[in-house]
């Protein structure tokens, strides 16, 4: 993949990509969804069985409760855009390997590149850990932001894990309502 490398052809090598393991397992490569000129970009930690069987990102339980949240902060479709980590289904739904993760990582790079989203929200841990920083602890460090090269990050507990502990349901309300003040904030300074 050069630095030339366009939507095009990024988009077919992930859908030929046999970097690593999961590869073998999967039904889809997962590659993304939503505005390709999106201020927002969301990512999760990698396809689960619904998502593997459709080739999109967050379409399952998930994935609803996301737009369900992002529908009642305000948000509109063209805001934002959705990627993973990895973008094969890890068997089971296990966490993706750390070389796993590593040998994706490149394509996400090139995802945030392309797109140039001006925030990044980082969905659960295994996000956290791989784009903000590998300490990260997820109900600690939540709902901070961060800047890096002009591009603001923060993460919020994944929509899975909302799901399974009611408690968390209000922290990440409150995230998402603090994303969209931020990217007003951004807008306006524009
Ligand atoms: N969970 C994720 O992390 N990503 C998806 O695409 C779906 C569920
Ligand atoms: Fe390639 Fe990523 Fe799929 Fe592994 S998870 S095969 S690196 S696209």
């Amino acid at each position: 993949m050069s630095l030339e490398t366009n939507w095009e052809e990024f988009e077919s090598m992930c859908l030929s990509c046999r970097k690593c393991p999961l590869a073998e397992t999967r039904h889809n490569v997962v590659i993304g969804k939503g505005s390709k000129t999106a201020d927002i970009m969301f990512i999760g930690e990698g396809p689960g069985e619904q998502e593997d069987i459709q080739g999109i990102p967050f379409v399952g339980a998930a994935g609803q409760l996301l737009d369900k949240m992002l529908l009642a902060a305000g948000f509109d479709d063209t805001d934002y855009y959705v990627a993973n980590v990895v973008k094969c289904r890890p068997p089971k739904n296990r966490d993706p390997l750390e070389e796993e993760q590593n040998a994706c990582m490149n394509y996400l790079r090139r995802q945030f590149i392309l797109i140039r989203p001006k925030i990044i929200v980082c969905l659960g841990r295994i996000a956290a850990k791989a784009v903000i920083n590998p300490d990260f602890k997820i109900t600690r460090e939540r709902g901070i932001w961060t800047e890096r090269k002009g591009t603001y990050m923060i993460a919020t507990f994944h929509p899975s894990a909302v799901l399974r502990d009611m408690t968390k349901k209000k922290p990440a309300w409150e995230d998402m309502k603090e994303i969209r003040r931020k990217l007003l904030e951004i807008r306006e300074g524009k």
